[in-house]
């Protein structure tokens, strides 16, 4: 069969968000990362793509996934890494995130890996940089690596080589208001054809998503039967200004993935969560690692998608635009 993007050539030089990008821009990112899987398994994890380039780690946010996936993804590349942290830099000492970043490129610095608790940060920063900015979470907006690893974890299990997902359905279940991951999700899935259900109560789930193409309910019993995936988020407690459910208890009352409401699910409903998890909370213990469980999956996958955000982005065949996610 032919492919509408066969001659399709990679036109960006940064990763800021999975909103601008087109379809055809997300198959090019993920049939890379299905390429560079296979790295991962050899006894030599490596593959000269970036040698000799240098990607910074540039973290103002807590991380443990991601921040080690991008450490290894750019090792495996065969890039140096610098890790920077706000705590322990001048950014404790008052230095704002653009003089921080010129200086830390003044270095010589191939790719900015940016997490910052503002939402729009790495845009900011790909205003005032040379290199490429790959937004590795900003506030409450974009995570564009997690969404494209949690697309990947789907397609691959649903054995859609294609990257094609019409006729897939996807539930995300909790704090969506406060979620980066959902944002990303629902632009990347919607792209790519699948149906997005979110799920959480009123206070969590802001009315804006209707027009982002999501149905919306509050009722995870109702939505469990018909979907494919259930994307389980974590209740980001430290984003809260108010209390937003009546009690923890209540809210895994109602919204929390247990072994009894997985009865009602399809029996080969895939289970996903971004980490770290609540245990009891969002999900249960036997749910997390139970067999539908595909959580380490993602995380195995977060590779993968990573060392093709970097290669695309930095590498030899880089895009050479810019603005926006260009
Ligand atoms: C997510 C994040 O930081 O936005 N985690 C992650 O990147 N693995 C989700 C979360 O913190 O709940």
């Amino acid at each position: 069969m032919s492919r509408p993007d066969d001659d399709y050539r990679w036109p960006h030089k940064h990763l800021l968000g999975l909103e601008d990008l087109t379809p055809a821009d997300l198959r090019h990112i993920l049939r890379t990362a299905r390429g560079l899987e296979d790295v991962s398994t050899r006894s030599v994890k490596k593959v000269p793509a970036l040698r000799g380039k240098v990607v910074v780690n540039l973290f103002f946010e807590d991380s443990t996934r991601t921040r080690a996936s991008f450490h290894l993804a750019a090792s495996r590349l065969s890039a140096d890494v610098l890790e920077f942290s706000a705590k322990g830099s001048s950014v404790a000492k008052g230095e704002t995130l653009r003089d921080t970043a010129r200086n830390i490129e003044a270095m010589g610095i191939d790719a900015i890996v940016v997490r910052h608790q503002q939402s729009g940060a790495p845009h900011q920063l790909a205003r005032s940089v040379q290199c490429s900015v790959i937004n590795a979470g900003d506030g409450q907006h974009e995570h564009p690596t997690q969404g494209l690893l949690d697309i990947y974890t789907v397609a691959r299990r649903l054995g859609r080589d294609d990257f094609d997902l019409t006729g897939i359905t996807v539930a995300i279940v909790g704090d969506i208001a406060h979620s980066r991951v959902a944002r990303s999700n629902v632009h990347g899935l919607r792209k790519l054809g699948a149906g997005v259900v979110l799920v959480g109560p009123t206070t969590l789930l802001p009315r804006g998503f209707a027009d982002m193409g999501c149905e919306l309910s509050h009722d995870l019993d109702e939505v469990l039967p018909r979907v494919d995936v259930v994307n389980m988020l974590r209740v980001q407690f430290e984003r809260l200004q108010s209390q937003a459910f009546p009690s923890v208890r209540e809210y895994s009352r109602f919204f929390g993935l247990t072994v009894k409401r997985m009865e009602k699910a399809k029996r080969e409903v895939i289970v996903m969560h971004p980490g770290p998890i609540n245990r009891g909370i969002e999900v249960e213990s036997a749910v997390a690692d139970g067999p539908n469980s595909a959580v380490l999956a993602q995380v195995a996958n977060g590779l993968a998608v990573r060392m093709a955000a970097l290669y695309l982005t930095t590498g030899v065949n880089a895009g050479v635009n810019t603005g926006g996610n260009a």
